[in-house]
């Protein structure tokens, strides 16, 4: 692609974007879920505009999500998985998240020129389980690959530490019969974990604690604290901190894994990773992508030994350490 190209490719990524979550927001998918349908039935079934439909559902059949057929459009099979809201492998809820965070990337000329992240309006409920059920759908993979890729069979008390919808938690219980897992998360997001917990008939192995991370107890007697995608939230202060009360709760002996999307030295490599960090920029106070070898000195600080890293899925790793006494 020459320069033109790519930077005109950069700088309408955003079409193709919104069209998605406008489809998704307004329940185009999901009624297309149900079978192929006009622009007119599609607009009479959801309230909607006929012409305005019409226009949206052209767009998603150039790019290959629809498929059309006559005067119908379906969902390309191969896309429909990710696109409803009642599919086992939906990335519904991330779409949604993806909608909020734009509002902070608009901001970020400004927080160029401050440094600080654009004030943020209150999160509503709907955008809370939008942000939770979105990591839900980021870390299901991840969480299954760690599963199969890291020992956890001696373990028998795990604690998920910003667990969120408790993905990890309900993934790892299942993958071993002997394992119990609390969940701690602040106290709007463990109440949608603990829906999860329920609903994958779980409650008697996985328990919720409602706190902050960087201020209250995680108990003590851990034999794994498992932190995913945390880390990139918080500045290397916090994540020293949150390193520090990790090591405390652990046995002698025990296991941290800290799953993120971690940079290669260079700072360029992953690509996701480069651009990721500029989301947390636009996001939060001091996040950032992490690098291995930044994390890998944060855990050697805070005392933690045998260090190692395991690759999982979609460019995520997993840097592994050991409390040793
Ligand atoms: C990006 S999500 C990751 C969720 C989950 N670990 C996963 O991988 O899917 C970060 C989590 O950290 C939680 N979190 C953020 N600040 C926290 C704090 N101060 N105390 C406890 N949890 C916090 C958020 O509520 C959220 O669930």
């Amino acid at each position: 692609m020459d320069g033109k190209n790519r930077v005109e490719t950069m700088v309408s990524g955003y079409r193709d974007a919104m069209i998605l979550v406008a489809a998704l927001k307004t329940g185009i998918f999901d009624a297309l879920g149900a079978g192929a349908r006009t622009p007119g039935q599609l607009a009479a079934g959801l309230a909607l505009d006929e012409r305005a439909v019409d226009i949206l559902v052209h767009a998603l059949a150039a790019s290959g999500i629809l498929i059309k057929n006559g005067e119908a459009f379906g969902l390309d099979p191969a896309v429909a998985p990710y696109l409803l809201a009642d599919s086992p492998d939906t990335m519904a809820s991330l779409l949604g998240h993806n909608v909020r965070m734009m509002h902070s990337w608009l901001q970020l000329p400004e927080t160029l020129r401050t440094g600080e992240a654009a004030p943020r309006a209150k999160t509503t409920p709907e955008q809370l389980r939008d942000f939770i059920c979105g990591m839900e759908n980021v870390s299901r993979q991840s969480s299954q690959e760690v599963a199969e890729k890291v020992d956890l069979s001696g373990a028998t008390k795990l604690l998920d530490l910003g667990g969120g919808p408790a993905t990890a938690a309900i993934t790892f219980c299942r993958a071993h019969g002997n394992l119990k897992a609390v969940v701690f998360d602040l106290e709007g997001p463990v109440g949608i974990g603990a829906e999860q917990i329920a609903a994958a008939g779980l409650q008697d192995r996985i328990s919720t604690q409602a706190g902050d991370f960087h201020t209250d107890d995680y108990g003590a007697g851990f034999d794994v604290v498992y932190i995913s995608n945390v880390i990139h939230m918080l500045s290397e202060v916090e994540t020293q901190g949150i390193f520090r009360r990790s090591w405390a709760c652990l046995k002698p002996g025990g296991q941290i894994l800290v799953k993120d999307f971690y940079l290669e030295d260079n700072r360029l490599e992953p690509a996701f990773a480069a651009q990721f960090s500029v989301n947390m920029l636009a996001m939060t106070a001091g996040g950032k992508s992490y690098t291995l070898t930044e994390t890998l000195d944060l855990l050697r600080n805070t005392g933690f030994g045998g260090l190692s890293t395991i690759a999982v899925a979609k460019g995520s790793q997993v840097v592994c350490g050991y409390r040793e006494s």
